[in-house]
């Protein structure tokens, strides 16, 4: 089954769910991550730092952990939000780690409303560069 409707009501809920399970007593700053699958499930993540500062993991980390243990698939609409529940855009990092488990037609909630994968990194580097040197 593939999802073409995206409940950006119902992500921006399950995002601000996953926020409150963050565990962030260094920077103070909660993250949630959600996101729709291309078959339909929401699969969502938090930030979860260490004493370690540099070893902390972002909300879409767990998110994409989340995705592997419930199934996998790809990722058909993002929303990411920061304490106060507003939009927050994914970091480079992140980017790149959502670009991997993209849906052809993956859409993310942005500050500046909803913009495809290729708009929010373009010029990507993933598998298919991989495949072109094999
Ligand atoms: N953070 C995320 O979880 N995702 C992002 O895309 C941006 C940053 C977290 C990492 C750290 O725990 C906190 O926000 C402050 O940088």
């Amino acid at each position: 089954m593939t999802i073409t409707e995206v409940d950006w009501q119902a992500l921006e809920a399950a995002a601000v769910a996953a926020m409150n399970n963050a565990y962030a007593p260094y920077s103070k700053f909660q993250v949630g991550a959600a996101a729709l699958t291309a078959d339909g499930r929401i699969v969502s993540g938090c930030n979860v730092e260490n004493a370690s500062y540099g070893l902390s993991l972002c909300a879409e980390c767990s998110l994409v952990g989340n995705l592997h243990m419930t199934g996998g698939g790809l990722l058909r609409a993002f929303y990411c939000v920061d304490g106060g529940g507003q939009v927050l855009m994914p970091c480079g990092r992140c980017r790149q780690l959502l670009y991997e488990f993209r849906a052809p037609d993956m859409e993310l909630m942005t500050t500046q409303g909803i913009k495809t994968m290729d708009q929010v990194l373009p010029d990507a580097f993933g598998p298919q560069h991989l495949e072109e040197t094999r």
